[in-house]
């Protein structure tokens, strides 16, 4: 794999900021080289403990019971009077023993800690109580002996049936759609998306242990300490003090750990605090596979307006999407769907009508993307769609719609810099060598080539990063060191490397005397979650500025001093949550990706051999890190787009295992390769934009466009199986 990088001498708003063009060339030591990551030693020696590597003296299991229907309520919980539920042997936790609110805290009040007798059931798998012992096999015998009888009801699974709506959003921009003068062709079409497991390769887990002021200690596999502090503090009724929430090393998040683990801390809390001890709650991975939140299924159908030249008049499209049987983050999955939904075009005249339903599902949740892979999927197959009807070049038709400096989005946002639409296209385009014909050997197989141009909005949505205002903290000490005090984690994407690299830059020292304070929050202020590619960007600026002050204060004051820094909404971001007009991100980042794909018409079997994916990320902090980013992002797009299938058996997953739960293996990778773009955002850290998203963005379509263009089939509907493509083959008229 290889790595070409451009950095972009361009024009216009994109070089107003001349004071960090000055350091470039002045002090970067460590930005922009690929310095050795700082937890890479620990990692590769197996040195590094991630929560189930940690030995807790006296720490009992946990075990969590769950439901068996997908819908009804709880007619009885009833304990075998004949097993001996001593508490020195095994201790029961309910619904009755959850000292504050009976709630998961997120968005909505809805999803319980715990479903409690008479209560609802609004999906399988959901907890009901929790169990702690000192080994494992009292902990099982004991699961034995509860027996919960149900009054079923029945369950809802097809969003478009779905009564209950967590949430809709309408996006208006220009006339109404539908009125518009001018149009002479229409093209309608629908897409749908599956759901996708975000398949860490450590599973969810947490260790409680009760401290002597009746608090609560928590460490565990998480994205995001101070969502779970909150949490904690709610249905356990603790003071900020008393919840202490720390990260143990993490084996990968993808959005999987953004909300969930707040359940399983709240779970080992309960569990620690009843049995008066440390209790261990670690998940296996068919537990996690079967119970926790995976990315939102959806249909997506799209109505485009152009004329006969191609030019784009409207476009009216509507999103449904499958939150499951709780809330969670839908709302927000929803928003960033809705966003995106008009892909990365000027449209005059744009309508989105987006809908969040409830069924009785395992609740869906974060994933890497957050409802932009799910309706930029729509939308670039759109354009493949409009480009055929027409007779022209689907390249040709980006480039004639494709935003650049100065346009507007479908939310009325005015792009006024980093706008990199023709860069990554350009780049993209460039690097790929003509389509290899196929070996006459295999006569069964069709080679076609696909293209993608997304973007993705960095940092949270809308007026989210100033109401979170997010703060770091920096001390200079008196040995001469400097500690970064922040709550964004390191999940494997290279928080801690990055921080480092800024910081040591900005004070002008070397690395080597950064440090990087625990994430525990009785230590570090909250920076906000780990989540919404906004680490490197958002808290990675809070991190440089901090060092920036620090070296001011150091000039006139002695160490130790310390400095702290809050996230400012700059006064030319504007956004309207009842209108959805505004500023809906501080800024995008964009890609284009090119997909080579080998189709095999006698089995269906689609390889993407080849994946090219140039990527503005503004600037690249840590190549290696940035590659990393697009590499890793892409070959999860890889899978959602043809091998990952979750099927559905009475509300639950019927494929969870690994055995039945396919992802892409190395053998499977395509040849990827990387062109890092440098279009520089001037609020950035050294220029740089969040991207640990947008990979996940475009590899979907590509590859659709290219078995498009190896078999003369249009797919609708992802994952490309094998059963799918065989079956659009057969529909294809001789
Ligand atoms: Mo996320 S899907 O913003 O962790």
């Amino acid at each position: 794999m290889s790595c070409l990088r451009y950095r972009w001498r361009g024009r216009g708003a994109g070089l107003s900021a001349q004071p960090w063009k000055f350091l470039l060339l002045n002090m970067v030591t460590a930005v922009g080289r690929s310095v050795p990551r700082r937890d890479g030693a620990s990692k590769v020696t197996g040195e590094a403990r991630y929560t189930d590597d940690l030995v807790v003296a006296g720490a009992w299991y946990g075990k969590t019971i769950r439901s068996t229907i997908p819908r009804g309520t709880i007619r009885s919980i009833t304990l075998d009077p004949a097993y001996d539920w001593g508490g020195s042997r095994v201790v029961l936790v309910t619904a009755d023993d959850i000292p504050g609110d009976n709630v998961v805290d997120l968005i909505r009040d809805d999803q319980p800690v715990l479903a409690r007798q008479g209560g609802e059931i609004r999906h399988k798998e959901e907890p009901i109580l929790l169990l702690a012992a000192a080994d494992r096999s009292t902990l099982e015998e004991a699961a034995e002996h509860i027996r919960i009888e149900y009054v079923p009801a029945e369950p809802v699974f097809d969003p478009a049936q779905a009564s209950e709506v967590y949430t809709t959003i309408e996006i208006r921009k220009g006339d109404d759609v539908e009125a518009v003068e001018g149009v002479e062709v229409v093209v309608e079409r629908s897409f749908t998306v599956g759901l996708q497991e975000q398949l860490y390769i450590e599973p969810q887990g947490a260790i409680a242990s009760p401290t002597p002021d009746g608090g609560i200690t928590v460490i565990g596999s998480l994205q995001c300490p101070y969502y779970v502090h909150r949490a904690l503090k709610r249905a356990l009724k603790l003071t900020d003090q008393q919840a202490v929430v720390v990260q143990a090393e993490t084996g990968g998040g993808f959005g999987g750990k953004e909300e969930y683990p707040s359940m399983v801390a709240i779970h080992a809390a309960l569990l620690a605090r009843k049995a008066g001890r440390p209790v261990r709650l670690i998940y296996d991975r068919h537990e996690d596979l079967a119970a926790t939140t995976k990315r939102h299924p959806g249909v997506i159908t799209h109505r485009t307006g152009v004329k006969k030249d191609g030019t784009l008049l409207f476009q009216n499209i509507d999103i449904l999407l499958d939150g499951g049987g709780y809330c969670t983050l839908t709302p927000v999955v929803l928003s960033r769907a809705a966003i995106h939904a008009s892909g990365p075009y000027s449209c005059p005249n744009v309508r989105v009508r987006a809908r969040a339903v409830a069924t009785n599902t395992p609740p869906n949740g974060a994933f890497r993307g957050f409802g932009a892979p799910q309706s930029l999927f729509a939308a670039e197959l759109m354009v493949e769609h409009v480009a055929e009807r027409l007779g022209i070049s689907s390249v040709d038709l980006r480039r004639k719609w494709m935003l650049r400096l100065g346009d507007t989005t479908a939310t009325g946002q005015k792009l006024t810099e980093s706008v990199s639409s023709d860069l990554v296209l350009d780049a993209a385009l460039k690097a790929v060598p003509p389509v290899p014909p196929v070996s006459p050997s295999r006569p069964s197989v069709r080679r076609g080539r696909g293209l993608s141009l997304v973007f993705h909005g960095s940092g949270f949505t809308g007026s989210g990063e100033k109401k979170l205002s997010g703060t770091v903290a920096m001390e200079a000490l008196a040995d001469g060191t400097f500690q970064i005090l922040t709550a964004s984690t390191e999940i494997g994407q290279g928080t801690k490397t990055i921080f480092c690299q800024l910081a040591a830059d900005a004070l002008g020292v070397p690395m080597g005397r950064v440090t990087v304070a625990p994430q525990d929050t009785s230590l570090v202020p909250d920076s906000g979650p780990t989540v919404a590619s906004r680490t490197a960007m958002i808290v990675g600026r809070l991190v440089q500025e901090a060092a920036t002050e620090i070296t001011e204060r150091l000039k006139r004051e002695k160490a130790p001093l310390r400095v702290e820094k809050s996230y400012i909404q700059p006064d030319s971001l504007h956004w309207d949550e009842t209108t959805y007009r505004g500023d809906a991100y501080p800024i995008y980042a964009w890609a284009c990706t090119i997909a080579d794909v080998d189709v095999d018409v006698t089995t269906g079997a689609v390889r993407v051999t080849d994946l090219v994916t140039a990527v503005d990320c503004g600037k690249a902090l840590h190549p290696v890190l940035a590659e990393g980013q697009v590499e890793g992002g892409c070959l999860q797009a890889v899978g959602w787009a043809t091998i990952e299938e979750i099927k559905m058996k009475d509300g639950g997953y019927q494929n969870d295992r690994l055995a039945t739960y396919l992802i892409p293996t190395a053998l499977d990778a395509p040849n990827i390769r990387t062109i890092l773009v440098e279009n520089p955002y001037s609020r950035g850290p050294f220029g740089a934009k969040g991207i640990g998203e947008l990979p996940m963005d475009g590899p979907a379509p590509a590859i659709i466009a290219a078995i498009h263009d190896a078999t003369g089939v249009w797919l609708d509907e992802i994952p490309a199986t094998p059963e799918k493509v065989i079956a659009a083959l057969a529909r294809k008229p001789a």
